[in-house]
C-alpha cells in the first residue's frame, strides 16, 4: 500500500513508520524536520507543516491510506490537531482517498465516560482544557467527513516495550484501563489498517 504518515518523527509515529516499512508499504511522511527521520528503503520524506493545507494535500494525494500520530510539540499550536485534521480531511476528500486512522485521546471524552470517577472528571478537563478542546474539535471534523475514519483514543501514553495485547472498547477505555505503550498504539493502528476494521469507529485502547 501507499501510506501517508503525519507525525512520523514522534514517539508513536516512529513505530508507525517502522512497522509500515517492515510490512513493505511505500510510505510518504510529512515532517517539519526531515533530518529527524532516518533514511530507509520505501520511505519518502516530504518537508512540510501539518497546518499547511497545501503541504497536507500534496502528501495525501496519492495515498491508499493516511495515518496520523500528530501531537503538539515545541512551539505550542493550541489547535494543531483540529487544523491538521481539517487539512487531512480536505486533502483526502479532494483526492478521493478514503482510509484515515488517527491518534486521539481518551481523556478528552472523560466527562461522558460511565466508568470514570467523579474527581478525575472534575480535575482532568480543567487541567487539560486546551489540548482536550483541540482533540474534541479534531474528532468532530473527522467524524463529519465521508471518509473511512478510525479515531484511536489512547489512554495515558507510556514508553514501555510493546506487549502486542491490549483491550479495545468503543468510545471509552475498558474498565480500569489506564495506560498504553506508544508502541502498542502503533501496533493497533497497523492491525486496524490491515484488517480493515473499526471503520467509522472511535475506540479507546488500554491494557
Ligand atoms: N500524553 C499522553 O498521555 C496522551 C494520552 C492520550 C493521547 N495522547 C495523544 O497522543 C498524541 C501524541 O503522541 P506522541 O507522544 O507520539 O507525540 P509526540 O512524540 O509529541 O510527536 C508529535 C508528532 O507531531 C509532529 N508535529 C507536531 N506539530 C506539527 C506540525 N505543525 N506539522 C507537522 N508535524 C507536527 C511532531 O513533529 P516534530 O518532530 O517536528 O516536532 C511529532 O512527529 C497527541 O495527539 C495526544 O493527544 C497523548
Amino acid at each position: 500500500m501507499r501510506l501517508a504518515v503525519l507525525g512520523g518523527s514522534g514517539r508513536i509515529g516512529q513505530y508507525i513508520l517502522a512497522s509500515a516499512l517492515e510490512s513493505g508499504h511505500q510510505v510518504s511522511a510529512l515532517a517539519r524536520r526531515p533530518e529527524a527521520l532516518a533514511a530507509a528503503g520505501g520511505l519518502t520524506v516530504i518537508r512540510g507543516d501539518a497546518t499547511d493545507r497545501h503541504a497536507v494535500a500534496d502528501l495525501v494525494a496519492d495515498a491508499d491510506a493516511v495515518l496520523s500520530a500528530l501531537g503538539p510539540r515545541g512551539v505550542k499550536t493550541p489547535d494543531l490537531l483540529a487544523t491538521a485534521g481539517s487539512n487531512i480531511v480536505a486533502g483526502m476528500s479532494k483526492a478521493g482517498v478514503r482510509r484515515l486512522i488517527c491518534v486521539s485521546a481518551a481523556g478528552a471524552f472523560i466527562q461522558a465516560d460511565p466508568d470514570a470517577g467523579m474527581l478525575v472528571k472534575l480535575i482532568l478537563p480543567r487541567v487539560l482544557a486546551k489540548p482536550f478542546a483541540d482533540v474534541l474539535q479534531m474528532e468532530a471534523i473527522v467524524a463529519a467527513s465521508d471518509l473511512d475514519w478510525t479515531t484511536v483514543r489512547a489512554t495515558r501514553l507510556v514508553n514501555s516495550r510493546p506487549v502486542g495485547r491490549y483491550r479495545v472498547r468503543p468510545d471509552y477505555p475498558p474498565p480500569s484501563g489506564g495506560k498504553i505503550a506508544r508502541a502498542d498504539v502503533a501496533h493497533f493502528m497497523a492491525a486496524c489498517l490491515t484488517e480493515g476494521n473499526w471503520v467509522r469507529g472511535r475506540l479507546a485502547l488500554a491494557y
